[in-house]
């Protein structure tokens, strides 16, 4: 018998690693730009899905800090691509009471993106069925650094003392403290590592690693994780019989 997903036991917050763009492309004899261009129609199908099953929080890996070392024309296509899609999808997010937000070092991108994700960030920010959350120019030891360094900040100046430091400080100064702990990350592509993707946050998530290109993952994909994790057993460092009692 099929299993079926329950949803009830939607996880709050998925996480996605888009990886296999180039090589998906690569397959079909064409140029890496041809795979980005139809990884933008994998994202269509994920986040409308993610909508309909209810889940709150879609956090999306589009661009890395280490993706700045890839070839400029590459970094163009990407940027285009961002500053198109922020357009012929704005309407779709409004639809759909879809709240966009971004993390990452976003004032190292290019100001058409700025400009771009300023005006929909602020246009759905009332929005309330899901937040969609891009992350940009993103890598998790910066984000970690940067928290550590406002913290120290803190110290050095008389405002909070060392012992005041829990999870909760830390998490308030990372660029991500609206966002719940990730409960499910998935990456496309086969590769198995987390690339720098939200170290904080997925210390409890499970990991769902699928072969499929991110251009060819869509609704059935998706689906296909979701089971895998309602199958899981969550235990946050407690026993079988007390997380059943
Ligand atoms: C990884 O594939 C993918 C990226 C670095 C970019 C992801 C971007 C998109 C899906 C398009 C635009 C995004 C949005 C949110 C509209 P890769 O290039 O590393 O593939 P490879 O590992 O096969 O080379």
């Amino acid at each position: 018998m099929k299993s079926e997903l329950n949803l009830d036991k939607m996880p709050a917050h998925v996480a996605i690693i888009m990886d296999g763009n180039g090589r998906w492309a690569s397959t079909k004899g064409k140029n890496r730009l041809f795979g980005h261009k139809n990884g933008v129609q994998a994202v269509r199908a994920v986040v409308e899905e993610s909508v309909r099953l209810g889940i709150k929080h879609l956090t999306l890996y589009a661009f890395s800090s280490e993706n700045w070392q890839r070839p400029k024309e590459e970094i163009g296509t990407l940027m285009r691509l961002l500053v198109q899609s922020l357009r012929s999808e704005f309407e779709k997010l409004l639809n759909n009471n879809i709240k966009l937000q971004a993390v990452g070092e976003i004032d190292e991108l290019p100001q058409s993106v700025q400009d771009e994700l300023f005006h929909v960030i602020n246009k759905t920010a009332n929005n309330s069925n899901m937040t969609l959350t891009l992350a940009l120019s993103y890598g998790a030891r910066q984000e970690i650094t940067s928290a550590v360094k406002k913290l120290g900040e803190l110290v050095k100046n008389n405002l909070i003392s060392p012992d005041d430091i829990d999870d909760s400080t830390i998490n308030k100064h990372l660029c991500t403290h609206k966002l719940p702990d990730v409960d499910l990350l998935i990456r496309t592509s086969g590769e198995q590592r987390v690339s720098n993707f939200l170290l904080w946050q997925i210390a409890y998530a499970e990991l769902y690693f699928t072969n499929v290109f991110w251009p060819d993952f869509r609704e059935q994909n998706l689906q296909a994780a979701l089971l895998e994790y309602q199958k899981r057993e969550r235990r946050f460092g407690k026993t079988s019989a007390q997380i059943n009692a």
